[in-house]
């Protein structure tokens, strides 16, 4: 029963220090001189997104720092509360619960409760629980997806759906691919997973990860955050790391690598990382906007059609299959690079 509890129910015994498992060597750890404090990514208002000035700061936003914060998106905030509420519930069942949805244990590839907990998975470990849905149908969700968060989850898909299209024909806008039609739609945002994330406090956290630096596969990611803290995106082209300062009501957007590679490397899958916090827990929900895990991917031809090159960086990858089996885009392996 051990690992259901995950690694809430470790740091709930009371520790004194970080179990060894947990120590991340210096070179993965957060080293606070590389934080820039003084920036920020940018914050774009949604409410007037067809006005050309707005669809402008999000392709800048989108190739300059591959993150960006949205607010007046349409995603009412009482979705966003049952969603952050329906979280906690889901982390504070009894630990037999939990353990049902374990890779071993769980009915359905679908459903995926993860902890570091397990030691054998990885080598050294994150501080962080997380539960993970991958949604195909409103009905499928129904049949395996926990009770205590359902509906909630269920909710933020569809409540975020408009703005996920949105930002998708702005950002297609500027690759002058003007038509999405329905092989688009696929590769843009054929399948979608959604993880709830539970930090929780950390005797050392300065020694350990909540998350450790990675990008996402994903076309984009919609992600909810509490008002904790604690995500770093790193600045392009540098050492250097900016938080994501939590704004009430806001969502943060970020680009992943298969809209890296179909943009031809236009638009950038940034490093991000989140640190574990001595004192709060800290809970984040991401929604992952993928392609079909069946398709393929490469440079969209509308890019390449004024005699660009496709980037040996950014060609295809094989498929996104991962979006079928592994819950956190942080364990695949990103772009196939062709020398
Ligand atoms: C977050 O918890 O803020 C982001 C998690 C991730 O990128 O994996
Ligand atoms: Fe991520």
């Amino acid at each position: 029963v051990m690992e259901g509890h995950g690694v809430k129910g470790l740091a709930e015994m009371g520790l004194e220090s970080l179990p060894e498992q947990y120590i991340q060597p210096p070179e993965e750890r957060m080293d606070t001189s590389i934080i820039v404090p003084e920036e920020s990514i940018p914050v774009i208002d949604m409410s007037h997104w067809h006005d050309p000035k707005v669809a402008d700061l999000i392709c800048d936003a989108a190739e300059k720092w591959g993150f960006f914060q949205i607010v007046n998106h349409g995603v009412p905030t009482e979705v966003l509360k049952d969603v952050k509420d329906a979280s906690h519930r889901f982390f504070n069942l009894p630990a037999e619960e939990k353990r049902k949805l374990l890779k071993e244990h769980s009915p359905t590839n679908n459903v995926r409760f993860g902890t570091s907990f397990i030691p054998e998975a990885e080598k050294a470990l994150e501080w962080k629980d997380y539960l993970s849905l991958f949604y195909v149908t409103d009905d499928e969700a129904a049949a395996f997806w926990p009770p205590v968060c359902k509906n909630q989850t269920l909710e933020f898909i569809q409540s975020s759906d408009l703005v996920v299209k949105k930002l998708l024909r702005v950002l297609m806008k500027r690759l002058n691919v003007t038509e999405i039609n329905e092989t688009k739609e696929s590769l843009l945002m054929g399948s979608k997973r959604i993880n709830l994330n539970y930090y929780p406090i950390c005797p050392n956290p300065e020694l350990t990860v909540g998350v450790g630096r990675h990008s996402d596969v994903s076309t984009l990611t919609i992600l909810l955050q509490d008002d904790i803290g604690g995500l770093y995106v790193r600045k392009m082209v540098s050492n250097s790391w900016i938080h994501v300062s939590p704004i009430s009501g806001s969502l943060v957007i970020n680009i992943g690598d298969a809209l890296q590679i179909l943009s031809n490397g236009r638009y950038k899958s940034v490093e991000h990382r989140v640190v574990a916090n001595g004192r709060k827990n800290r809970i984040s929900v991401p929604i992952f906007v993928s392609p079909k895990p069946t398709d393929v991917i490469g440079p969209l031809s509308e890019v390449l059609e004024s005699g660009e090159k496709p980037n040996s960086n950014y060609l295809q990858t094989p498929t996104m299959a991962p979006a079928l089996d592994l819950p956190n885009s942080s364990d695949v392996t990103k772009l196939v690079v062709y020398e």
